[in-house]
């Protein structure tokens, strides 16, 4: 069965695409590497002896997507990854993200509803919840305003999805709402290759530990939490790969209760800032240079998700640890600077 995994040379889309090629699907994967590079291509095939189909395409040219849809009639299923994602930009270039993570969202459904079945799943996140007003963060938590045009996407795609599912009876979609993603493959031959500056914690850890970065900021240690930093649920990327799986399987099989669901996907545990660095330094044997700074605004205190649904209604279960995925982020950073 053939899926496309669009930004399937991404971070996350990469992990993917060898969990479904491992799983006997046929992946299709559209990219433009703006934030990835073709390389990535053979990483995936040293781990599954198999080079996905690649074509690079930008989502936001309309015509292109349609050309692609029915050059493939034989997509079953798409699993959509590309977007923009770094939310400092997204405040400073909000038409980038609109145009970016809506449009090509709204470009790739209006193929999908043209056939008489499909299935689609969705990067959401986290960010929709906002500081949430209790934890564990369950899906019925409410969405709270954005903080960025970012975080706007996320929630605006969501809708977007569900309204057009209500009115397609063929369409069926699963949004996953991400936690904290990190680490890389076991094998290092895929894992994050973040662009200029990273954005997440776990490879500015990295990259300092290598001597990459001089020092680590930590962005304020006087929050309401134990040790005084932020609190995260820290989801090692293969088993968020996984649930991707295991939720295209459910719409594949009719499985689903709905036409539109949403599952957090997180380990349901949360870590401090300081919990990770204290990690890194464990997996390591090295002492991380870091410095507590001021708090940066737009930051929550914590959040960490309530797995319940992904667990009893997916049959998904986070199993790595946080030294586990720390370990193979830092074998990946060694690996790449090498
Ligand atoms: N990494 C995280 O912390 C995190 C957390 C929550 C949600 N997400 C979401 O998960 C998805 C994947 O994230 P990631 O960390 O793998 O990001 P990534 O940047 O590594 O991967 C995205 C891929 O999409 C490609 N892409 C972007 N715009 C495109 C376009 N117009 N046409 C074709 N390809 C395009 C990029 O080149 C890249 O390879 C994104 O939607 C992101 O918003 C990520």
């Amino acid at each position: 069965m053939k899926i496309l995994v669009t930004g399937g040379l991404g971070f996350i889309g990469s992990h993917t695409v060898v969990e479904l090629q491992e799983k006997g699907f046929e992946v299709v994967i559209i990219d433009d590497c703006s934030n990835s590079d073709e390389q990535v291509l053979n990483g995936i095939t040293a781990i599954t002896g198999k080079r996905p189909e690649f074509e690079k395409i930008d989502l936001k040219e309309k015509d292109k997507v349609e050309d692609f849809f029915k050059r493939h009639q034989d997509v079953a299923g798409v699993i959509h990854f590309a977007a923009s994602k770094a939310v400092g930009e997204s405040v400073e270039k909000p038409l980038l993200y609109y145009e970016n993570n809506i449009g090509t969202l709204v470009y790739i459904l209006k193929e999908l509803c043209k056939k008489n079945k499909a299935s689609f799943i969705f990067s959401s996140s986290c960010t929709v919840y906002g500081q949430a007003d209790k934890m564990p963060i369950t899906e019925d938590a409410p969405v709270k305003v954005a903080e960025s045009p970012y975080g706007n996407t996320k929630q605006m795609g969501e809708e977007i999805i569900a309204d057009t599912c209500k009115v397609t009876p063929g369409l069926n979609a699963i949004a996953l709402r991400y936690f904290n993603p990190m680490g890389a493959h076991p094998s290092a031959e895929i894992g994050e290759l973040p662009k200029g500056v990273p954005q997440n914690l776990v490879p500015f850890i990295t990259q300092t530990g290598i001597g990459l970065r001089d020092q680590l900021a930590v962005f304020g240690d006087d929050y309401p939490t134990e040790d005084g930093t932020c609190i995260r649920d820290y989801i090692y990327v293969v088993d968020l790969a996984k649930a991707h799986v295991v939720a295209l399987e459910r719409l594949l099989d009719g499985k689903n209760a709905d036409n539109y669901e949403v599952f957090n996907v997180g380990t349901g545990t949360g870590s401090s800032v300081l919990e990770a660095i204290q990690s890194f330094e464990r997996v390591s044997g090295k002492k991380l240079n870091y410095k507590v700074v001021d708090r940066r605004p737009g930051d929550i205190t914590t959040a960490y998700a309530d797995t319940t649904k992904a667990n009893e209604i997916l049959g998904w279960k986070s199993e790595y640890t946080l030294d586990e995925a720390m370990k193979s982020a830092w074998v990946w950073e060694q690996k790449i600077r090498d």
